[in-house]
């Protein structure tokens, strides 16, 4: 990015697009085997949702690391921002729903769209629905296979919300999948050491120090 000489000035970068009430950026990243194109729509109202994360990306790395057979499993993700973990799924032909607040969806359903293969998604096209942890979990089933999440533990006040939308979904038995980057400050140590296991079986499966990147699986007690 050009930034200004003067170092006042400097503090604003040139590029005026980030002035624009919004701007689209596009990036092709290559995960699990696929090729997937990323349409990221920042403006005010979509704030952490516009971005991928790189817990999304150690995540998706994660199905390709452990050999993880996703084809024709039922998958939900929660928080999902871009959509980038559950479209992977969705591509090595999983049966995915993928959820965010109401205000991503659309970011969601774009990315969808053109990462439609040529050949048609293996398994179904994954569903696009508003999911608010703690708040309207119970119109979804409770019968997954895999329960993921891409780093949506940094709000310590949606920790109870998160927790109950968790034990509601994987009460027929799904693994759930957290990663998360372990920052101290989003508490995310407090909720991967109490708040979690007061209703599941916690266990770190991946530890990235770089990046200081957790990968937990969770099972309901
Ligand atoms: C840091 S972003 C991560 C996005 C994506 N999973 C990734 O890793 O690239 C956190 C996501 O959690 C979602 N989120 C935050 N609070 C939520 C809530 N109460 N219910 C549902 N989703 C929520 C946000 O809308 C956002 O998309």
């Amino acid at each position: 990015m050009m930034m200004n000489a003067d170092p006042e000035l400097s503090l604003f970068p040139e590029d005026c697009r980030l002035f624009e009430d919004s701007f689209s950026a596009e990036n092709t990243y290559r995960v699990s085997g696929q090729n997937i194109t990323i349409h990221q729509y920042y403006c005010a109202n979509l704030g952490v949702s516009a971005s991928v994360w790189d817990s999304a990306l150690h995540l998706c790395q994660f199905f390709e690391k452990e050999s993880l057979d996703l084809s024709g499993k039922r998958i939900i993700e929660l928080g999902a921002g871009t959509g980038l973990v559950g479209i992977v799924a969705a591509r090595l032909g999983a049966q995915v729903t993928i959820t965010d607040l109401s205000l991503a969806l659309a970011q969601i359903e774009s990315n969808v769209e053109c990462n439609t293969p040529l050949s048609g998604w293996p398994s179904v096209a994954p569903a696009v629905l508003p999911l608010s942890w703690g708040r309207d979990h119970d119109s979804f089933s409770s019968s997954w296979e895999f329960v993921l999440g891409a780093d949506i533990v940094y709000m310590p006040e949606t920790f109870p919300l998160l927790l109950d939308t968790l034990a509601h979904l994987s009460k027929d038995g799904a693994v759930v999948l957290l990663a998360s980057p372990m920052r101290r400050e989003h508490g995310a140590q407090d909720f991967y050491n109490t708040v979690l296991p007061q209703m599941f079986k916690v266990e770190l499966v991946q530890r990235d120090p770089e990046s200081n990147i957790n990968i937990y699986k969770a099972t309901l007690r």
